[in-house]
C-alpha cells in the first residue's frame, strides 16, 4: 500500500499542465466498440481507471497501443465477452459498456459495477431506458443481461439528468434504427465530449444545451481520430491547491469555457482568475479566503466531483461556509479526515457547516474516495508538518502523477510505496 509524503506549507508558483479529461476519456474508449475500426485517441490520461477501460477492450478482442498520451484501439476484431472481474468490480463506469455491447453485439452481460464510495449509486435510468430502446434487461442477481434483436429509437426522459446513463444511452442509440430524443439528458462537457467522438465516427446526433440530446440512429460507422478534452476537475483541484498554498499558478490547457461554475466561487473566495486562450491564471497571493455557500450539482452548477477539494480550502477561511451536497448522499469521507488535520466541520446529512480555522495541522489521513483523496492532499500542501496520505489507489484512479504536476509548481510531496 502507498502513501504520499508531504512537507507542506510552501506556496505554490509555475505553470502545470492539465491533462485530458478522465470522465471523457472512459467512455469514449468504450465508444470504440461501436465502430469496428481504427480509433487514434490523442491526450488520454494515463491513469488506473483508464487502464482498466482498456484491459477491457483488449479482453474483448481490440488491439490497443500507446504511444506517449496517444492510444489507437482498432476494434475490427472484437467479439462478445461477459464484463465482470476486477476491472468491472473496481469501476462503475464500465457498465458503459453496455449501451456499446447492444449495439454491436445485441447483447451483453454485466456484473453489477462498483467504483467510488460514495452513496447507493443505483442503476435505474441506464436499464429502463435500455429497455425502452427495445434491449430485455434482466437482472440475474450478481449479473445483469441485456439481449435485443434491434435497438429501436425513442423518446425518453430521465428521471434524473445521469451521466452515466446518458453515456450509455448514446451508446446504443447510435445503432439503433430510427430516432431517439433524451430528454433531461445530462449536459456535461464530457458528454458534449462523446457526442463529438460518436460524430467523429459517423454518428448523427444533435447535442442541444438545453438538455435534449437527439441521436439518429445509422448503419455504418468509420475509422476516428480525437483529442481528448481537458480534465475540469484536475484542472480544479491545481487550482484549490492554489488558494490553499495562497500561491500563483497558470493552468496550462485548461478550458474556462467548462469551468464558469467553479471559476466563480474561486473569485468569490478572493482569488484573482484570469481566462486566456491556452489556459487560466490563478493568483490567491492576497492570502485571504472569503466564506461561501456551494450547493454541488448537474452541469453548469458546482460539481460535486470538486466537493472535497474546495471544502478543504475553505476550511482555511474567514468565516462560516456552507456546502449541501445533492447528486451524491453519502459524499462526505473526507470530513473526519480533515477534522484530524484541526479543521472546524459539522455535517448534518447531506450539510456541511466549514468554520474556517486560522491553519490546519499536518496529520496522517486516509482517502475514502479519489476526490475526498484530492482534497486530503490540498489540506496537506496547505499546514506546515509532515503529512501522509493513504488511499493512493483512489487518487491514481483518476490523477496522472499528481506528485509530479504538483511538484512543478514547488510542491514537496512524494509517493512512497
Ligand atoms: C459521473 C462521473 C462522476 C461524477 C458524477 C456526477 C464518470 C465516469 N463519472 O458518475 O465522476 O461524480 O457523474 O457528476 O463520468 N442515479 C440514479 N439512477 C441511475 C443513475 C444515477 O439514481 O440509474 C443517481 C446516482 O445515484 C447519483 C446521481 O444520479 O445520486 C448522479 O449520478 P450519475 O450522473 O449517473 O453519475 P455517474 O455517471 O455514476
Amino acid at each position: 500500500m502507498g502513501r504520499y509524503i508531504i512537507n507542506g506549507g510552501k506556496r505554490l508558483f509555475g505553470t502545470v499542465n492539465v491533462h485530458g479529461s478522465k470522465n471523457a476519456a472512459l467512455p469514449i474508449l468504450c465508444a470504440c466498440i461501436v465502430n469496428s475500426g481504427i480509433n487514434i485517441i490523442h491526450n488520454c490520461p494515463k491513469i488506473t481507471d483508464v487502464y482498466n477501460t482498456c484491459r477491457l477492450l483488449e479482453k474483448a478482442g481490440c488491439s490497443v497501443l500507446w504511444e506517449e498520451s496517444t492510444v489507437v484501439v482498432d476494434s475490427s476484431k472484437a467479439h462478445f465477452i461477459v464484463l465482470d472481474g476486477d476491472e468491472v468490480s473496481k469501476m462503475r463506469s464500465s457498465v458503459i459498456f453496455v449501451g456499446a455491447f447492444c449495439g454491436r453485439f445485441k447483447r451483453a452481460r454485466v456484473a453489477k459495477p462498483g467504483g467510488c464510495k460514495i452513496g447507493k449509486r443505483p442503476l435505474d435510468i441506464h436499464f429502463d431506458s435500455l429497455e425502452k430502446l427495445g434491449i430485455d434487461v434482466i437482472d440475474n442477481g450478481d449479473y445483469i443481461d441485456c439481449v435485443c434483436s434491434e435497438i429501436v429509437g425513442t423518446e425518453l426522459n430521465l428521471r434524473l439528468p445521469s451521466v452515466g446513463a446518458t453515456e450509455n444511452i448514446m451508446l446504443a442509440a447510435v445503432s439503433a434504427t430510427g430516432k431517439t430524443v433524451i430528454k433531461n439528458a445530462a449536459m456535461e462537457p464530457e458528454i458534449q465530449a462523446l457526442a463529438d467522438f460518436l460524430k467523429c465516427i459517423g454518428a448523427d446526433i444533435d447535442f442541444c444545451s438545453d438538455g435534449i440530446i437527439t441521436i439518429e440512429g445509422v448503419n455504418e460507422f468509420k475509422n476516428s481520430e480525437y483529442t481528448i478534452i481537458p480534465d475540469r476537475i484536475e484542472a480544479g483541484t491545481f487550482l484549490a491547491a492554489c488558494a490553499a498554498t495562497k500561491g500563483e499558478i497558470f493552468l496550462k490547457n485548461a478550458a474556462p469555457e467548462h469551468m464558469k461554475g467553479i471559476l466563480t466561487i474561486f473569485d468569490d473566495m478572493g482569488g484573482k482568475i484570469e481566462s486566456h486562450k491556452d489556459g487560466i491564471h490563478c493568483n490567491f497571493m492576497n492570502g485571504v479566503i472569503y466564506p461561501q455557500k456551494i450547493k454541488t450539482g448537474a452541469y453548469p452548477a458546482f460539481p460535486t466531483d470538486m466537493q472535497p477539494q474546495i471544502m478543504a480550502v475553505l476550511t482555511l477561511s474567514v468565516g462560516e461556509s456552507i456546502i449541501i451536497e445533492s447528486v451524491f448522499e453519502n459524499r462526505f469521507g473526507h470530513v473526519p479526515e480533515l477534522c484530524k488535520m484541526g479543521a472546524d466541520i459539522s455535517c448534518f446529512g447531506r450539510k456541511a457547516v466549514i468554520n474556517g480555522v486560522p491553519y490546519l495541522e499536518a496529520a496522517e489521513v486516509s482517502a475514502s474516495d479519489l476526490r475526498a483523496g484530492a482534497g486530503l492532499i490540498i489540506a496537506a500542501l496547505s499546514c506546515g508538518g509532515t503529512s501522509f496520505v493513504y488511499g493512493t489507489e483512489y487518487i491514481m484512479r483518476g490523477y496522472e502523477n499528481i506528485e509530479k504536476s504538483l511538484s512543478a509548481l514547488g510542491a514537496d510531496i512524494r509517493y512512497e510505496n
